[in-house]
């Protein structure tokens, strides 16, 4: 062990010693001998991961011993508030600590406007949601955002209400209630990185407010802006050039160039300030009290900043969110943090905890290699890129879960490794252009209808948005009546998606409407407010009236629904589909098909294929360890897209665009 790691300990030891004899008796006092044992259990072993890195974040120049007092307080304040079927939920969780690898969850994500008008209405729609299997729902950001602009709900000015559209604080908790009645967890944003700039901190600034100066980072002049340009990404070069705005301050304040990562009026957070994170920590405790029981911790790669980097992953943004995720397991261990950290494969896995020296992290992060991975297959009609990029991830933490998806709110950046590109044969650049191009319609043959989003001329880098639906080609074959195949081809590229993410070994998340094969929705132009983000075009209302139509097998909406609920169901009944372990990524030996294995002590081996390209494929089942060549025993076909599977001397047929469910038993 480092010195400094063996010094960090023993301060951590020390720290907790001091306190640990007032801090008892007072949690006894307060919460009564059982939950005050439970209290002292957590403290004893979450300790190292809470003192260690306050130490390394904010050690010597702070006092870290007062810091991590104060921070412990805040959470035995949080156990003592928290509702007590919250703790009863919290016990449950603490029994059943891996509840979110079963192989029944599946999510939803959805705008509670855009989905059913308002909180108070949300308990009578959620019959809809269990049809689909749902566990998990995430409501997009529903705390109140700044008014007019902004961003969809991710500036906020008040973490401690709703946005009044949509209802109030007892709503949510009503909302909460409901879901857990029936066994759905409910998630919701938590955007950590940065404030509205009508927060009370960002007023608290402007007002030139001694203690809420250093909340923010910014600077008198450009040569600091300059110099962090020189190395930093813009997110939105389009519409919010550059990641610094100035402003002014009140009362003799000399104002200062304020980093603003997203649009103007998001100001980052400056967690090199301790008393920034306490604040984050009590809005994180107030909100779980509340009943949330997932947290998307929304934009977590950009929280720390180093000078002559690109200012996302830095290490310290890692250590930020370990000591957030050990303090709410202190207060409230039922609760779960899923980062979104939009990012290359390399630097995706560490926000699960796969560090070299292990500490938990996150439980659950979204797959977005798989994402682009699956739609840059059905793009080129091959999956080499894929399983090569995918074979070579890190593995990750046993008590970890990928979120897998096709399609959120956001655009599709095209993630693709330069190495893994050339790997396949392909030039890495050439590549994301074309991809660019494909989805934006723009490519000859191409059966997407999509749209550029954040074009940058300098760099001619882009970004994609559009529905799963649109960008699969539904839309287009729905224009097409000289050619009613086109509709067959784009359902099965859209089955062959959620096929993969339904069985990859992860938590699904559908994305509201796309099990209606909602298309792209324009009426974003005429509101001002939206009308400079195309992203609005694949967030549409939702569209009741086609989901009427989803009890008919025959309509579109009712075979889209019809899978989603065959996927989910068959998933469910599979063991090896529950979430932990991972999956096995296998060569194929074909290019075209996607080939991955999943193992399970009491349920054998799983194999799942999906064929990218129109025709059919033959591929060598020994390839998967299923069964020696030449064996024509059969194999369960636990669900596919033109039934049983068809095996000749140990080859297995996948018929184009087509996908076989395996299992070895
Ligand atoms: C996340 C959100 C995105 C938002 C950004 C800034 O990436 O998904 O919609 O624009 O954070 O909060
Ligand atoms: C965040 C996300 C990225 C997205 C952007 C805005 O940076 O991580 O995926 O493109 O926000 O949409």
């Amino acid at each position: 062990m480092a010195v400094s790691e063996a010094g960090r300990r023993q301060r951590a030891i020390a720290a907790h010693r001091r306190l640990r004899t007032d801090l008892t008796l007072e949690a006894q006092a307060r919460l009564g001998r059982p939950e005050a044992v439970a209290f002292e259990a957590r403290l004893d072993k979450h300790l190292l991961d809470i003192y260690e890195p306050l130490d390394e974040l904010y050690g010597p120049d702070h006092d870290v011993p007062a810091l991590f007092e104060r921070l412990v307080r805040s959470a035995l304040d949080a156990v003592e508030q928290r509702p007590i079927e919250l703790r009863e939920l919290d016990r449950r969780r603490e029994i059943d600590p891996n509840w979110y690898q079963r192989a029944r969850n599946v999510g939803y994500v959805c705008y509670v406007d855009r989905y059913c008008e308002s909180l108070a209405a949300l308990p009578d729609h959620l019959d809809y949601l269990a049809e689909l299997g749902v566990t998990y729902l995430h409501l997009m950001p529903l705390l109140r955002p700044r008014p007019g602009e902004n961003d969809g709900g991710y500036a906020v000015m008040d973490y401690r209400s709703v946005d009044p559209r949509l209802g109030t604080m007892d709503d949510l908790e009503a909302a909460g209630r409901a879901l857990r009645e029936r066994g759905m967890s409910l998630c919701i944003d938590l955007v950590l990185n940065h404030t509205a700039k009508e927060h009370s901190w960002a007023e608290g600034w402007l007002a030139g407010d001694p203690d809420y100066v250093d909340f923010f980072t910014a600077f008198p002049d450009r040569t600091m802006p300059d110099a962090y340009e020189r190395t930093i990404m813009e997110v939105f070069p389009d519409r919010a050039p550059g990641s610094f705005t100035w402003f002014e301050q009140a009362n003799g304040g000399a104002g200062g160039w304020v980093w603003t990562t997203f649009w103007s009026y998001q100001w980052d957070l400056n967690y090199a300030n301790p008393n920034v994170l306490a604040a984050m920590l009590e809005t994180i405790l107030w909100l779980a009290n509340r009943g949330v029981e997932i947290f998307r911790m929304d934009a977590v790669p950009f929280m720390w900043k180093r000078l002559g980097t690109s200012c996302m992953n830095q290490p310290e943004a890692h250590t930020l969110i370990q000591v957030l995720h050990a303090l709410v397991k202190l207060a409230a261990p039922g609760v779960v943090f899923k980062a979104e950290a939009i990012v290359a494969p390399d630097e995706l896995v560490p926000y699960l905890g796969g560090h070299d020296r292990y500490r938990p992290e996150c439980e659950l992060a979204y797959h977005n290699q798989l994402m682009v991975m699956l739609w840059s297959s059905l793009a080129t009609g091959d999956a080499r890129l894929a399983t090569r990029s995918l074979r070579r991830m890190r593995p990750i933490p046993a008590d970890t879960s990928w979120v897998t998806y096709v399609r959120c709110h956001d655009d599709i950046g095209w993630a693709v490794d330069d190495g893994d590109a050339a790997a396949v044969g392909f030039n890495g650049s050439d590549h994301r252009r074309f991809l660019n191009n494909f989805y934006a319609g723009r490519y000859s043959g191409s059966f997407a209808k999509g749209a550029l989003f954040q074009e940058n001329p300098a760099t001619g880098d882009a970004r994609i948005s559009g529905s799963t639906a649109s960008l699969c080609g539904i839309d287009q074959a729905l224009t097409r009546a000289d050619d009613p195949a086109a509709l067959e081809r784009a359902l099965r590229r859209f089955v062959l998606l959620h096929v993969v993410i339904y069985a990859f070994g992860g938590v699904p998340l559908l994305y509201m409407g796309d099990e209606l094969a909602l298309r792209n929705d324009t009426a974003y132009l005429d509101d001002p407010a939206l009308s400079d983000d195309n992203r609005w075009l694949h967030r549409p209302r939702m569209d009741w009236s086609a989901a009427e139509r989803r009890s008919n097998p025959n309509s579109l909406e009712g075979r889209t629904f019809g899978w989603l609920q065959r996927l989910a169901e068959t998933r469910k009944a599979t063991l090896a589909l529950r979430t932990g372990g991972e999956s096995e990524v296998i060569d194929s030996g074909d290019g075209r098909v996607l080939a991955w294995r999943r193992r399970h002590p009491r349920s054998g081996t799983f194999a799942g294929l999906a064929n990218f390209a129109a025709e059919d494929v033959w591929v060598d089942g020994a390839r998967f360890g299923l069964h020696a060549a030449g064996d024509d025993r059969p194999l369960e076909t636990l669900l596919s897209s033109d039934g049983p599977a068809q095996i000749s001397n140990g080859w297995v047929r996948v018929p184009g665009l087509g996908f076989l469910w395996l299992l070895d038993p």
